[in-house]
């Protein structure tokens, strides 16, 4: 069974990619150190519980498992957290990420599959966007990614796939894993957690952008279609000596005031709306041209935006039942302690 490395592998696009590796009889070794990931969600294979960064655990870890190539996943990805505290984002997105490179340059694994972002783009001039277009990140953030894109580009001894990803949404089709941000930022899971009472008002950013509705339009990607083209863009680095660098959406666009209207639908109830102001920078429309994935990688997302949030209501109603019987539970003990 060929090992695959998978940093972030806690995370929720690591944790669908870990998954969908061991479908298809990969052996997924998680590198996490747990920042914004879970433990529960790593699932398929061994963990190690540390940092991309330290050196001597991955060494330790390839010792153990002779690993076939790297999806790198591990990195800081609030935006706006990204404006506040740059730094963290630079020390954790590159120079850890150089840290992990640097061992797997020693030990002659040269795969690499990384998470990048449509956030290396910066503000659309044409949309929907493809892999040519200018790159001129508007944050931290995306600014750590392109930084990332550039290293791998640069070293020759790497084979690298640059995925650069849109708005990922959805949950597993099982249930079994699914988001979970602590904060939460994400457009569905926040009207999700609205909607189930977790939080009482979900706040609009804007309504004047210059779009149908006045709101975002954004380009959403079902988490288990993401975990799909990993799969194949490290199949596609093992069978020939080629680099990847690919867009990955589903060249439909949906606003937010759209995205309300299709959770309200599923969860047949109104969701308390809190008017607020316009995110400085917020682009208005960010749709992918993915035509050259699809090409490349045989590859077709699978999944509509309507079971994007059939499959995240699904696991975030089968969550918050689990911690209201965790809640039960615990009460009932401590009564009869
Ligand atoms: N979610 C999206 O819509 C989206 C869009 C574009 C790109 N991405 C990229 O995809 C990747 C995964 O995103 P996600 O939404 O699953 O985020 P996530 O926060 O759920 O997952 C990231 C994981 O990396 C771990 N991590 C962070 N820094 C680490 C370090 N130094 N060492 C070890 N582990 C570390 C975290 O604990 C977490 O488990 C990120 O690189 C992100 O930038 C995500």
């Amino acid at each position: 069974m060929k090992a695959v490395l998978v940093t972030g592998g806690a995370g929720y696009i690591g944790s669908h990619v870990c998954k969908a590796l061991a479908k298809k009889g990969y052996l997924p070794v998680t590198i996490d150190n747990l920042s914004t990931g879970n433990r529960q969600a790593v699932k398929w294979g061994p963990f190690f519980e540390g940092d991309i960064g330290d050196k001597k655990l991955i060494q330790s870890l390839l010792e153990r498992h002779p690993i076939c190539g790297t999806i790198h996943l591990a990195a800081y990805s609030n935006v706006r957290e990204s404006h506040q505290i740059p730094l963290k984002y630079f020390r954790n997105n590159v120079s850890a990420t150089l840290k992990l490179l640097e061992v797997l340059h020693e030990k002659k694994i040269t795969l690499v599959v990384f998470s990048s972002t449509c956030a290396i783009y910066g503000m659309p001039q044409k949309v929907p966007i493809d892999e040519g277009h200018l790159k001129k990140p508007i944050n931290p953030y995306g600014e750590s990614k392109l930084m990332v894109e550039k290293i791998l580009q640069t070293v020759p001894s790497l084979q690298y796939a640059i995925l650069r990803y849109f708005n990922a949404a959805g949950a597993d089709l099982d249930g079994e894993i699914g988001e979970s941000h602590d904060p939460e930022t994400h457009l569905i899971p926040l009207l999700i957690q609205t909607a189930l009472g977790q939080r009482d008002t979900f706040t609009l950013n804007g309504e004047d952008h210059e779009t149908e509705d006045g709101t975002p339009v954004r380009d959403f990607i079902h988490v288990a279609d993401l975990a799909q083209a990993h799969i194949l863009a490290l199949e596609k680095l093992l069978e020939k000596k080629v680099n990847l660098i690919l867009n990955l959406g589903t060249g439909k666009g949906y606003s937010v005031r759209h995205v309300i209207s299709y959770v309200e639908e599923k969860v047949q109830a109104k969701i308390p709306i809190l008017k607020g102001s316009r995110f400085p920078g917020d682009p208005p429309i960010l749709i992918a041209n993915g035509t050259k994935a699809v090409e490349t990688l045989h590859w077709k997302p699978s999944f509509d935006l309507v079971k994007m949030i059939e499959t995240a209501w699904n696991w975030h109603q089968k969550k918050s039942g689990t911690a209201i019987q965790k809640l039960q539970t615990s009460t009932q003990s401590f009564h009869s302690g």
